[in-house]
């Protein structure tokens, strides 16, 4: 696709959000390009409390040391396609990898009916706490984003109304994951693209984040402590036209160590899912060989359903509509 040098930016949150929470036109246009020539940006001083992520490593470590047998006992929900609580290794295949399983453990959290763990007092708390921050940071970036796909302005009111309702309260059905990758992995995260529209990724304990570029090399993101990794996911490329990528990446064991982990916490930012998606028109006439998908547009549900069946997280024998009715009982109800 692009012939020059494939190479990750650095930009600093300084430049795409003023202080008062509003995108800067430069920086948002720095933002929108990093994320159309490579799907990913490294972003520099973004507004995390740094106690908040030693708050949740550290509490995600106590977790995790309290063993499987028991997190499956006390907050495992394959019902629900472990969308929430404990989440076992090798139960997320990637396809791509010929069906074999990631090592990696997961403890999943979403914005409404999260489960804690009793014996790890204030962990549930700054699980949420974090959560929060990231549907800040994320409404902000998509703000930005917003300048950038729609420069007429016609069209910011419906990509934000994804995210939060006319009186500014969060709407998105977003997804956040705490996982441990042991030492000994074989492979921490197949190959993959994310299916949401924005991933947030602050600095994981070790390296390991690979993305490949157009030329089907694989390139690792270097990240420093306090940096936050940011890349577009399949539905930010299917309401873009195309126009922003979402980028292959993988997570590989760079230290083979049996005596450690590599910890991370990625936060995925979805829209209210029971919303249209719909290509924007200032998108429309972008070249159709970036798109990902056929459709004009889908609801949420119906896009993430077909993401989720395709990586085997919803099984086949589960219909849209059955899936969506679960995830609606869940929204309403809890478990
Ligand atoms: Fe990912």
């Amino acid at each position: 696709m692009q012939e020059t040098p494939f190479f990750v930016p650095r930009l600093p949150w300084r430049d795409i959000i003023a202080p008062n929470g509003s995108p800067l036109p430069e920086g948002a246009a720095a933002f929108g390009a990093a994320l159309r020539d490579t799907g990913f940006a490294v972003i520099t001083g973004a507004p995390f409390r740094g106690d908040l992520l030693e708050t949740n490593y550290r509490l995600m470590r106590e977790v995790f040391d309290r063993g499987a047998e028991r997190l499956q006992e006390e907050c495992s929900h394959p019902e629900i396609g472990f969308q929430r609580g404990y989440m076992p290794t090798r139960t997320e295949f990637g396809l791509r990898c010929g069906g074999d399983p990631d090592d990696k453990e997961v403890m999943a959290f979403g914005s409404y009916h999260n489960v804690g763990v009793a014996a790890v007092p204030g962990y549930l708390d700054a699980a949420q706490q974090y959560y929060a921050a990231c549907q800040d940071v994320g409404y902000a970036l998509m703000h930005a984003l917003a300048l950038y796909l729609d420069p007429v302005g016609s069209e910011r009111g419906y990509l934000l109304g994804l995210f939060r309702d006319g009186d500014g309260r969060r709407i998105d059905d977003s997804h956040m994951r705490h996982i441990r990758y042991p030492g000994t992995a074989k492979r921490m995260a197949c190959e993959h693209t994310d299916s949401n529209m924005l991933s947030l990724l602050p600095a994981a304990t070790s390296r390991g984040l690979e993305v490949r570029d157009t030329r089907g090399r694989w390139i690792p993101v270097e990240t420093e402590e306090g940096d936050l990794v940011v890349n577009a996911g399949d539905m930010l490329n299917f309401i873009s036209g195309g126009k922003i990528l979402s980028t292959l990446h993988r997570v590989e064991n760079r230290f083979n160590d049996p005596t450690r982990f590599r910890h991370s916490m990625p936060f995925f930012y979805h829209p209210d899912h029971t919303q249209e998606l719909k290509i924007l028109d200032s998108c429309a006439t972008e070249p159709a060989e970036r798109r990902m998908f056929p459709h004009s547009s889908i609801t949420g549900y119906a896009l993430l359903y077909e993401l989720l069946s395709s990586y085997k997280v919803i099984p086949p024998e589960v219909s849209l509509g059955q899936w969506q009715a679960s995830m609606e009982h869940l929204k309403e109800y809890g478990f």
